[in-house]
């Protein structure tokens, strides 16, 4: 079902927006834009069809979709999607943080909704194409980025349950300061045992929308504990620390004078493998730390809490970056990390790498920075 179809970027239809906002208008949006709440003028668009594959692309103005009533992924749920950053460089032009990865992990996360898979290239030509033509809603304030929200939808009309013929790929990008109000605070979070993310054999490892309705419940408990994020245990014993809602989890840990980065293991199928934790991973591993990927059980996180070896914990993704977390919850009490409003000096360290690579600060050893053609 995989189309062979490779859309080049010479063959996007541009459709400029009739009334796009105005330079005071943008301007004023891009003050303070919370995350996910601002929008750019265009979107990118590619339909497919069982028949033709992927076919038409288009930047078109950004409007509300007309979707049949009986389009597949309103009953059956069929959508994925992805979440990447662009960053405004200091020569002005704007790279995408290693796209390459995200469009893979579309793939996959395609495979297994039983969706047709978008080549990397198309999909690396879509985002680039979208910011192309709304490069100037790219922030140029250090701590603001350029969210892109690739995303893909069963469009076809049938109510059947089986793979649909036809579906609609989008990229739309939104302006977006700091992921937490609060900042780069330490974050509390809820460790549940009532509900779990995915099972062994499910949609874990697919950035599906499934998966986030599923944990919408439980994140508002873990909102009702004073929690920003819900810590996910594995379904089978809860017992062992997978990720937060939206991000994967680190831990640093002392050994002797040593200190050991630890991350739960993705192996199982049930994490989602996050691009940023791969990429702290290396640059622990070139820092010169113990990096260990590997089954956490929750009770080892207490103890080491508990006995003063837990010296740090962070949580990492695209939107929070790396986040200190400061304070565990669970149906045990309260395990208070840090009472220290700054960030740990190992996650101070990894941010500090990772974050000077996308901003083009440092210098790019791994090639995971990609200059948006024409922005230069
Ligand atoms: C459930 C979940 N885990 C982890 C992550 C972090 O992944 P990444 O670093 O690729 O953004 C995300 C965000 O995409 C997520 O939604």
């Amino acid at each position: 079902m995989e189309s062979e179809t490779i859309v080049t970027l010479s063959s996007f239809l541009v459709e400029p927006n009739p009334r796009p906002a105005t330079e005071a208008e943008r301007a004023q949006k891009m003050v303070s834009p919370a995350f996910g709440t601002v929008f750019t003028d265009h979107i990118a668009m590619i339909p497919w069809h069982a028949d033709r594959g992927w076919h038409d692309p288009r930047i078109t103005a950004r409007a509300s979709l007309s979707l049949d009533p009986a389009a597949s992924v309103l009953h059956y749920g069929q959508a994925v999607f992805e979440g990447f950053k662009a960053y405004r460089q200091p020569d002005g032009s704007v790279a995408t943080f290693r796209p390459n990865a995200h469009g893979e992990r579309f793939i996959r996360s395609c495979e297994r909704m039983a969706m047709p898979g978008l080549p990397v290239e198309t999909f690396i030509e879509a985002t680039d194409r979208l910011i192309l033509q709304d490069r100037a809603w790219v922030p140029t304030h250090p701590e603001h980025t350029m969210y892109l929200r690739p995303l893909m939808i069963a469009t076809e009309a049938a109510l059947g349950v089986r793979r649909a013929q036809e579906y609609l790929f989008l990229v739309q990008a939104s302006p977006t300061g700091p992921y937490f109000a609060s900042g780069i605070r330490p974050i509390a979070v809820w460790a549940s045992r009532e509900y779990s993310r995915t099972a062994p054999g499910g949609t874990g490892m697919a950035k599906c929308a499934g998966n986030y309705a599923a944990s919408l419940l439980p994140q508002e408990q873990a909102r009702s504990k004073g929690c920003s994020q819900v810590m996910w245990l594995d379904a089978k014993e809860h017992r062992f620390v997978e990720e937060l809602g939206g991000m994967n989890l680190f831990f640093v840990l002392a050994h002797g004078s040593d200190k050991v980065v630890v991350t739960p293991t993705i192996e199982g199928g049930t994490l989602l493998a996050g691009i940023t934790r791969a990429s702290l991973l290396e640059l622990a591993r070139e820092r010169g730390y113990r990096v260990e990927e590997r089954l956490v059980p929750f009770d080892e996180v207490l103890s080491a809490i508990a006995d003063g070896t837990m010296l740090e914990i962070f949580a990492c993704g695209t939107a929070a970056v790396v986040t200190p977390v400061g304070r565990v919850l669970s149906n045990e009490g309260e395990h208070v990390v840090t009472e220290d409003e700054q960030m740990g000096p190992v996650s101070a360290e990894l941010r500090s790498a990772l974050v000077s690579i996308q901003r083009g600060t440092a210098p790019d050893t791994h090639g995971w920075m990609h200059t948006v053609p024409g922005t230069g």
